[in-house]
């Protein structure tokens, strides 16, 4: 694992928020257990060919993708698996996922470090970029960088970039969205305490930046991706699966 040094109130932030991601994880608050049925077709459909290079950006522990791979076969699907994130706890978890999905960890790596500064010097091929629940932390404008770096990658094997992640509705504000989600979190999220909710609502009103599918798309296009497909809706309608293709 490549270690970066990042200061102890940031790890502090990450380890705390963790574990109340795995209440979130438990009790599918995000629905991935829905959107990634639509991630692991993709796999499976995309494994026909030759196994994959996959690179999981903002990976955390992996959970999902883990269940996926191991569903459609394990390593025999799997040439390399690239897991990027800050948050050390996360990673660690994240080893023992992939491990159980692939029988070993021979053909995975871990970076611990920020998604933007390693996929901007990122010189591998990749046939997979998997971003869930994490290119919303980011601006507009450092959204469309990172696909642009997405698009390098994936370039010489004709891959596509899988993006899991929350969306605004067409013509929906970004104060529209958080008021919709904040009613999502109270009145659905009850496994978590008062605490944890006002902290993750804090988190979201600070830190979530969801794009509409149009504003998607666009930036998209721009990057140099020729087809960009919704491909499943979370029941709450606050997330889905877009599939971006080279
Ligand atoms: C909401 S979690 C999603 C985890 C996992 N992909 C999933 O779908 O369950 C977001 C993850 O992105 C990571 N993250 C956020 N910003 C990051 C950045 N700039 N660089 C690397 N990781 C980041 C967090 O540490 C966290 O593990």
């Amino acid at each position: 694992m490549t270690v970066q040094r990042i200061n102890l109130n940031a790890e502090e932030i990450f380890q705390k928020q963790w574990l109340t991601y795995q209440t979130l994880l438990q009790e599918d608050y995000l629905e991935h257990r829905t959107l990634y049925e639509a991630v692991q077709s993709i796999i499976l459909d995309r494994a026909r060919k030759h196994p994959l290079r996959i690179l999981d950006l903002g990976c955390g522990d992996s959970d999902y993708i883990a269940r996926a791979l191991e569903a459609v076969g394990g390593a025999s699907v799997v040439e390399s698996y690239t897991g990027v994130d800050l948050s050390e706890p996360a990673l660690a978890i994240s080893e023992s996922n992939i491990h159980r999905a692939l029988g070993s960890n021979d053909k995975a790596t871990w970076h611990h470090s920020n998604f933007v500064t390693f996929s901007n010097s990122c010189q591998e091929d990749f046939d997979i970029v998997l971003m869930s629940f994490a290119l919303h932390h980011l601006d507009e404008p450092s959204k469309g960088a990172l696909l642009k770096q997405a698009q390098r990658v994936l370039s010489k094997r004709a891959g596509c970039f899988i993006l899991v992640d929350l969306f605004r509705q067409p013509d929906e504000s970004l104060p529209q969205y958080h008021e919709r989600q904040q009613e999502e979190v109270t009145s659905m999220w009850t496994a978590l305490s008062t605490e944890e909710r006002s902290c993750m609502t804090d988190h979201m009103l600070k830190f979530d930046m969801p794009e509409t599918h149009a504003n998607m798309e666009a930036l998209a296009c721009a990057a140099g991706f020729t087809s960009v497909e919704s491909v499943k809706e979370a029941r709450n309608e606050l997330s889905m699966v877009v599939l971006l293709k080279v």
